[in-house]
């Protein structure tokens, strides 16, 4: 049976798997919630949202996703507080986001109601699944891909538009130890690197598989030119802290504009930490690492939320960083996870109430 609630059409799923889910020891983004969004995109317009079961869909083999790789995603949170109230982080900066990916991937621009209306309706529908021991939450994947058909190599015709929802658990088991990387390049300049196209994630496998057959759990992608300047890591915009001052590169067309990036350098200024965003060098880095001036490295993105770096590898040798107590990374990472969960004042205005 369908209802309709704020526009968007509900047909529920006849029963609920969370009875199977054990919410004590959950993983990053493997078990699924009982509905999904879905919009099509046909004849020029994108449709009317729906809800419907989680389920799988089906493509023609020749749907342009499969061939041309015309996808684009985001990645959010849906948080709990201690009385079940239920809230998103910033997320009119996904939607953005996603339209600005769309914009380089030529998929047709996503209306903002469609995004944001069809959000509220599944996370409340959902609200069940939301975690609530410390560091879970619900993950929430909305993506959109070509599922228009032809082999011809040009934008599709027809697109979906889907948001599936996973309770997570963290996404890094403990620190990260990263390798700066050499010889791969994860964007060039003029390319799709400051989108969320899924073939930006296809292009990282396989050099941080060999990153990781050395026992590095994470990739430093550095400038496409001569690999001389640090930009991030897979998954995460990377924060560097020399002395004092908290450093992060400037956003390019190489690199995403992270949300926890950004919120995190606000939130560094209000503490009082001198901050600077500028390109950092691996010359830099290196030498701060011998003479003891780099004090902390740690990852920001929405998954990773901030994960410290215990250390890194270049040109075949290991530097590892000092173990702080009061380290920027658990200030930061507890004032930014304390707007998130409604644990403290949000003078910033990111807290989105799902109500
Ligand atoms: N950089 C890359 C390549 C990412 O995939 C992510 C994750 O979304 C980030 C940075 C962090 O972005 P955000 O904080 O908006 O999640
Ligand atoms: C996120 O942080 O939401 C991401 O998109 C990272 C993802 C590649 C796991």
């Amino acid at each position: 049976m369908e209802t309709m609630v704020n526009n968007i059409a509900i047909e529920k799923a006849k029963t609920s798997k969370i009875h199977d889910v054990d919410f004590d020891n959950l993983s990053f983004g493997s078990v699924y919630t009982d509905h999904m969004l879905v919009c099509d995109y046909k004849n020029g317009e994108w449709e009317a949202p729906k809800i419907v079961p989680y389920q799988p869909i089906t493509l023609d083999p020749s749907a342009k996703i499969f061939h041309y790789g015309q996808s684009i995603f985001e990645g959010m949170k849906a948080y709990k507080d201690e009385d079940g109230k239920v809230f998103l982080f910033r997320p009119l900066e996904n939607f953005k986001r996603l339209n600005k990916s769309a914009e380089r991937l030529a998929i047709p621009q996503l209306p903002e109601s469609h995004f944001m209306d069809g959000l509220h309706a599944l996370i409340q529908l959902e609200s069940d699944w939301i975690p609530t021991n410390a560091g879970s939450s619900l993950y929430i994947r909305p993506f959109i891909f070509a599922s228009g058909t032809g082999f011809h190599a040009s934008p599709a015709n027809e697109y979906k538009f889907i948001i599936a929802c996973a309770p997570s658990g963290s996404y890094f088991s403990g620190k990260v130890k990263v390798l700066i990387e050499e010889t791969y390049s994860r964007a060039a300049n003029g390319g799709v690197g400051y989108a969320k196209a899924g073939g930006n994630y296809a292009g990282q496998f396989y050099p941080t598989k060999l990153a990781a057959d050395k026992g590095y759990q994470q990739v430093i992608w550095t400038d496409d030119n001569a690999h001389e300047y640090i930009e991030e890591a897979g998954a995460m915009n990377v924060f560097v802290r020399i002395n004092d001052t908290l450093m992060t590169a400037p956003t390019n067309d190489r690199i995403l504009d992270g949300i926890t990036r950004k919120s995190i350098l606000d939130i560094a200024k209000d503490e009082g930490i001198k901050t600077e965003v500028r390109k950092i060098s691996v010359h830099e880095l290196v030498e701060a690492a011998k003479n003891g001036s780099l004090k902390e490295m740690f990852g920001a993105g929405t998954a990773a939320v901030v994960s410290p770096i215990s250390g890194f590898g270049f040109h075949g040798e290991d530097y590892t960083l000092p173990e702080l107590t009061n380290s920027y990374a658990s200030v930061l990472k507890k004032r930014i996870t304390d707007i998130q969960y409604n644990r403290a004042e949000d003078k910033f205005g990111w807290r989105y109430p799902v109500e």
